[in-house]
């Protein structure tokens, strides 16, 4: 097939784009995205600070668009993300305790209910677990509500939205180190508990080089008995940005229960990594040599 979205079908996977609501406006980048994505990932806009710009009142503007746009097109929505440390509202980050978690429980219902049966995949956690050697959790003010507040969300989402995959989503867990396997711990200890999980997603944010490890990475959380999605695909531009793009794409087609990846934007120009050119697209909208790298191993 000759675009992204089309050749991953072929195998039964989607090919996704994080998209920008105040971008939809720009014709070369919704020509880009019409033709070439399956999924759609808000960048921003399902965030906490975005949804629930003060407690209780919440706001689906820009967050309906985005959905309203993948429906349009045909695709996948993933939801992106109901509880993360970072891009919480202000009332949220003064918050602690059980007013946090109750405030933070409350957001997961309000937001999947708001969403429910129109969302693939929901990144329910984001970024959960520390960098570094101890596997363990990271430190923040939801963590601090009591270890349990990981399960109490999933739970909560899946009361919500019985329909949505609920997944776990990290980075610098793309290859077998101390932080992923702290978060397959924690899976395989859902699993035996009754926990609802079904998915883990690898944000895969690389420098120039791919982990040699990162398809039996995959491998093994799909053995645990979760779906494994690549996320936020970006890949500094160096001389093997395009071997690097392609050695993802082939790990995911490699594992049976890899279900899509998505990239983090669409042009270069459209990158959070300002200056790094990551995307498979150029400023002017040209596809790069990872493209075609991608598509070929599609
Ligand atoms: C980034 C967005 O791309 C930026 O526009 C925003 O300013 C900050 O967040 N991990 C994630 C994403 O899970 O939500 C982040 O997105 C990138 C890192």
């Amino acid at each position: 097939a000759s675009t992204l979205g089309a050749s991953a079908a072929q195998s039964g996977r989607y090919f996704g784009a994080a998209i920008a609501a105040g971008r939809l406006s720009d014709g070369t980048y919704t020509g880009i995205l019409n033709r070439e994505f399956n999924s759609v990932t808000p960048e921003n806009e399902m965030k906490w600070d975005a949804t629930e710009p003060s407690r209780g009142s919440f706001n689906y503007t820009n967050g309906d668009r985005i959905l309203n746009q993948g429906v349009s097109m045909g695709a996948k929505v993933r939801g992106h993300a109901l509880l993360w440390h970072a891009q919480q509202p202000s009332w949220a980050q003064s918050l602690s305790g059980s007013t946090l978690r109750s405030a933070a429980i409350n957001h997961v219902t309000q937001v999947a209910t708001h969403y429910k049966g129109k969302i693939y995949a929901w990144d329910v956690v984001n970024e959960a677990f520390a960098d570094g050697g101890g596997g363990g959790r990271r430190d923040s003010n939801l963590q601090r509500t009591g270890n349990d507040w990981i399960e109490a969300a999933f739970r909560a989402a899946r009361a919500a939205d019985p329909n949505a995959k609920l997944c776990y989503n990290d980075y610098n867990t793309d290859g077998v180190n101390a932080k992923s396997t702290g978060v397959l711990n924690m899976v395989k200890d859902f699993k035996a508990r009754g926990v609802p999980i079904d998915c883990v997603g690898f944000q895969s944010h690389l420098g120039t080089g791919i982990p040699g490890d990162y398809q039996s990475n995959l491998q093994r959380f799909a053995d645990a008995g979760v779906d494994v999605q690549i996320t936020e695909l970006d890949v500094a531009q160096g001389g093997n940005q395009a071997t690097v793009y392609a050695g993802v794409t082939r790990a995911c087609l490699a594992v049976s229960r890899c279900t899509g990846i998505t990239v983090w934007g669409i042009r270069d120009s459209d990158s959070w990594r300002t200056g790094e050119n990551p995307l498979l697209f150029d400023n002017s909208g040209n596809k790069k040599a990872a493209y075609t790298s991608v598509l070929n191993a599609l």
